[in-house]
């Protein structure tokens, strides 16, 4: 497939090869030099201790193609911050700074003709990943490590886009423990995920909603985003979990949500508060806001607005963020890192 032959504005979700990605190796004690690698296919030992004992974990961001014609890259690091932290909960060698964001500039610079046109709703999603490559049979961190940066366009998450959907409240499965590595960006966790999102689908509902794994009470997050509502009298409410991931999506509607001028809460979230609640939301990387429309738990279905319309606020804070990744408004936050 080449960029000429691609329909920039009917994009999925999904994996793409473009012309090259971006490596790098943890070997003898020390970080390597990047290099540029066109073949996606590579060589990994057997015993490899990310193939046995999970040492495995990755980042998403996307760069955007901006009014202007300029090329910029959402708070990378940001990304950079959370890999490191995952990598120092799970004992992996993190990668410095510098060579992550030198990894994701590279990716994007170097795949410029993939950067979806402005205008289209698409954008280039980044995949760094970091993965153990010593081989081992007993259970133990590895030696060596490498490190890659991949990126292909992608269009909205859901097909539907900024459209409301239903969730489920999925109990049956926990995806995190709250002293565990739910907020950290683990392979694993979306491994442990999988059974509780496919089981919700397979019920009718895109997105499942996980709650503290203790008590079955507070409100943790989403399978690969963050819950968020707005209270009836006009609050920003988030959950403050040890076991949901720190989305950055998330971060910055908060910063976004408190320049409107409205109040922001970090806490616990009890499910029965869910009726004081008028829009709900989740974010992240992938699809940036998803507009809930009912949480379902057992017979129970709380809904929010319209089915059919996304909610006032959310649609503002949507077009706040977009704009700002796509150029239109002006980055008075400075989160956008340009691609010369
Ligand atoms: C479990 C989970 N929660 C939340 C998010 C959203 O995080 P971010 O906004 O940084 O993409 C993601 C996606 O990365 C995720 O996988």
């Amino acid at each position: 497939m080449s960029q000429q032959q691609l329909d920039w504005s009917n994009l999925g979700f999904e994996y793409m090869q473009t012309d090259c990605y971006l490596r790098a190796d943890f070997k003898d004690g020390q970080w390597g030099k990047l290099s540029v690698c066109t073949d996606p296919n590579f060589s990994i030992h057997v015993a490899a201790v990310c193939l046995h004992y999970g040492q495995a974990c990755f980042e998403g961001l996307k760069a955007f193609r901006r009014k202007d014609g300029s090329v910029a890259l959402f708070r990378p690091h940001e990304n950079a911050q959370r890999m490191i932290s995952t990598a120092k909960r799970t004992m992996m060698e993190p990668p410095p700074l510098e060579l992550f964001i030198e990894a994701v500039k590279e990716t994007v610079s170097r795949n410029i003709d993939w950067v979806p046109p402005y205008g289209t709703g698409a954008s280039l999603y980044v995949r760094p990943l970091l993965i153990g490559a010593s081989p081992r049979v007993g259970v133990g961190p590895s030696e060596d490590y490498m490190f890659f940066s991949l990126g292909m366009p992608v269009g909205p998450y859901y097909k539907n886009g900024f459209f409301p959907v239903k969730a489920y409240v999925q109990e049956s499965y926990d995806r995190a423990a709250p002293l565990g590595v739910g907020n950290v960006k683990v392979a694993g966790n979306y491994a442990a995920g999988l059974y509780g999102d496919y089981e919700g689908k397979h019920k009718g509902y895109p997105i499942c909603l996980y709650l503290d794994s203790a008590h079955h009470r507070y409100i943790d997050e989403f399978g690969t985003s963050n819950f968020f509502g707005i209270t009836k009298d006009n609050k920003y409410v988030t959950p403050e979990s040890s076991s949901i991931l720190p989305s950055i999506t998330n971060n910055s509607l908060r910063t976004i949500a408190e320049g409107m001028g409205l109040k922001v809460e970090r806490r616990k979230i009890d499910i029965e508060e869910l009726p004081d609640f008028k829009e709900v939301g989740a974010c992240g990387t992938a699809a940036v806001i998803t507009p809930v429309y009912s949480i379902t738990r057992g017979d129970k279905v709380y809904t929010f607005g319209k089915e059919n319309e996304s909610g006032e606020i959310l649609t503002k804070l949507f077009k706040e963020i977009q704009g700002i990744q796509y150029g239109e408004i002006e980055d008075k936050y400075d989160w956008m890192l340009p691609i010369n």
